[in-house]
């Protein structure tokens, strides 16, 4: 029989009246708005779940969470700005363990990415606070897929997978940069991406590590497009194997920029094939590879050391290529090797360059 004095003490027992405060332990994330508000959470579980048309998601628990993927976010068609999902938490571990963020690329491509055609939400991800991401994997991004802007401690990005390979038919994805970065501290490693654009793109930061990742399909391993006011310092990519892109790897600075710099590159045992326009360029006269370059911005410090690195080019590249308008300093390319390919074009704008077989 139903009695109030029963159900207080059942509600009391049950700590339905108790602080309406407490920490919760573990969260779990299944719908949008099951992400609204875990700013007590300190475990959170993702399920798989549907983010449907016109809603976005952001997972902001408290400082020190263990996030945990125990299945796949599927995004539906959107005409939503990006990003679509945001991870924001300091000194977080993000565990992917292998589940994916699906964006339904397919949906979008139309071969013009974000220059025009059908809107397409970007970036898809994007990850703030700072903290371990580990084991996840982006599907088809209808654009940018990554955007690391992460503060307040390093960041280490490991074993991520970007797969936009669908994008490759009749050459509708576009724009599909695996991880743009516009942050200090920051490492990925034995990442894959495979896309349309860069593979990776640092804009502005110091101390970046870019280690034992694979690129397929895209850009190439990028320092830039570099604007007015930033700067990149500190980075050393190396171990990394890129295959079948435009580029190997870049450094481009915007032609207009002024007060930006990049200095002290260092470049190691990259294995590097199948390139269609510059094994290694570094310009100051984006975006043209090769034009009348800036002198409003620096660059120095640009050294290939440590393991060989080795670039393999198609007929049709140029194998390196330097367009400095304001480059200094000595660089030391001994350990850089590359083939193939027309002859190297090298305007060194004030750098002295040494070694080096290209
Ligand atoms: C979020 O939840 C906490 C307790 O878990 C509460 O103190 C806070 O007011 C809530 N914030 C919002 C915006 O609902
Ligand atoms: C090179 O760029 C730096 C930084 O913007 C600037 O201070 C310097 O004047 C430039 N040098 C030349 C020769 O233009
Ligand atoms: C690059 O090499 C030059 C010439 O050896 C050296 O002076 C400079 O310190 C090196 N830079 C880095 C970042 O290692």
């Amino acid at each position: 029989m139903f009695s109030i004095r029963s159900f207080v003490i059942a509600a009391l027992a049950a700590g339905v009246l108790a602080s309406p405060v407490a920490e919760r332990a573990t969260c779990t994330v299944n719908s949008v708005d099951s992400a609204k508000n875990l700013s007590s959470c300190t475990d959170v579980v993702i399920e798989a779940f549907t983010v449907p048309s016109g809603q976005t998601v952001s997972i902001a628990a408290k400082a020190g969470a263990t996030i945990t993927m125990k299945g796949s976010v599927s995004f539906a068609k959107t005409t939503s700005a990006g990003p679509l999902l945001t991870i924001d938490t300091d000194n977080v571990k993000f565990a992917g363990n292998g589940y994916s963020f699906k964006g339904n690329g397919d949906l979008y491509w139309d071969g013009k990415g974000t220059n025009g055609g059908t809107t397409k939400p970007h970036p898809f991800l994007k990850f703030k606070g700072y903290g371990t991401f580990d084991n996840f994997i982006v599907k088809n991004s209808p654009a940018q897929a990554i955007s690391i802007g992460t503060t307040g401690g390093a960041a280490t990005f490991s074993k991520v997978l970007v797969d936009n390979k669908d994008g490759d038919a009749s050459s509708l994805g576009h724009n599909t940069d695996g991880f743009d970065c516009s942050a200090d501290d920051v490492t990925i490693t034995n990442s894959k991406v495979y896309n349309q654009d860069d593979c990776l793109a640092l804009n502005k930061g110091k101390n970046m590590k870019f280690t034992n990742n694979y690129c397929s399909g895209g850009h190439g391993i990028s320092i830039g497009s570099i604007a007015t006011d930033h700067s990149v310092s500190g980075v050393t990519i190396s171990g990394n194997t890129v295959v079948d892109s435009m580029y190997g790897m870049r450094i481009k600075v915007q032609q207009s920029a002024s007060n930006a710099a990049v200095s002290d590159v260092t470049y190691s045992g990259n294995t590097i094939s199948g390139i269609d326009k510059y094994g290694f360029l570094v310009s100051q006269s984006y975006s043209e590879d090769f034009g009348t370059p800036g002198t409003k911005s620096k660059i120095s410090g640009i050294n290939f050391t440590g393991s060989q690195t080795t670039i393999a080019v198609n007929d049709k590249s140029v194998r390196v290529g330097v367009d400095c308008g304001n480059c200094s300093g000595t660089w030391d390319f001994s350990k850089l090797k590359v083939t193939g390919g027309k002859d190297s074009k090298i305007v060194k704008g004030g750098a002295t360059i040494s070694g080096g077989t290209y």
